[in-house]
């Protein structure tokens, strides 16, 4: 059967720099991590904004189709001790939910994760088991649309959710970047 859509492998688009310079003006007044994962890095977009905040932090970055020198092949395991204090991402949209919940089990007590996620992210009755286990402390909702090809913008919102480990409210702060 041929494939009836076009994205481009495993999911990758680079994240604009302006839309990686936004939640990093939040996050640094929320945060001081020592360390940072990024999980699904890609070509490495977020990697040099994240050092230029946290300059002493360690930063870990990984991709199953790695597509810059400082990003490395998954080696993680269920086992694996490593715990972070902030994971952040842009995921492939088709396992996002699996990426979030990767992120949460690698968080050290009290980290965050942040996800640039559709905005539509937070309105399907499959999340609802989701949502009453882990629900955003923020969701920073972009007021411009990110183009992820070349100058393009579908009619879809984005937002960077953020969810904190260990919190257990049931609702969050919606702010516009
Ligand atoms: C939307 S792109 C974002 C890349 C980068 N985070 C950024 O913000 O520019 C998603 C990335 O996830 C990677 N990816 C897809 N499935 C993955 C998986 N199971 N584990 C790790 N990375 C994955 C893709 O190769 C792609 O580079």
């Amino acid at each position: 059967m041929a494939v009836a859509y076009d994205r481009p492998p495993a999911d990758f688009y680079r994240t604009p720099d302006w839309a990686i310079a936004a939640v990093l003006r939040r996050l640094t007044r929320l945060c001081a991590p020592s360390s940072v994962l990024e999980p699904c890095a890609g070509d490495g977009a977020l990697l040099a904004p994240l050092r230029a905040c946290w300059p002493s932090a360690t930063i870990d970055a990984y991709d199953i189709e790695p597509r810059h020198p400082a990003v490395a092949r998954p080696t993680w395991t269920d086992d694996t001790p490593q715990r972070y204090d902030l994971v952040i991402t842009n995921p492939p949209f088709i396992a996002a939910e699996e990426i979030l919940r990767y992120g949460i089990s690698r968080l050290r007590a009290g980290g965050r994760i942040a996800l640039l996620l559709r905005l539509g992210f937070l309105a399907s009755q499959e999340r609802r088991p989701l949502y009453r286990r882990h629900y955003p402390e923020f969701v920073f909702v972009l007021s411009e649309r990110p183009s992820f090809r070349s100058g393009t913008t579908d009619a879809t919102d984005y937002a960077w959710f953020v969810w904190r480990e260990g919190r257990r409210a049931r609702h969050g702060r919606i702010e516009h970047l």
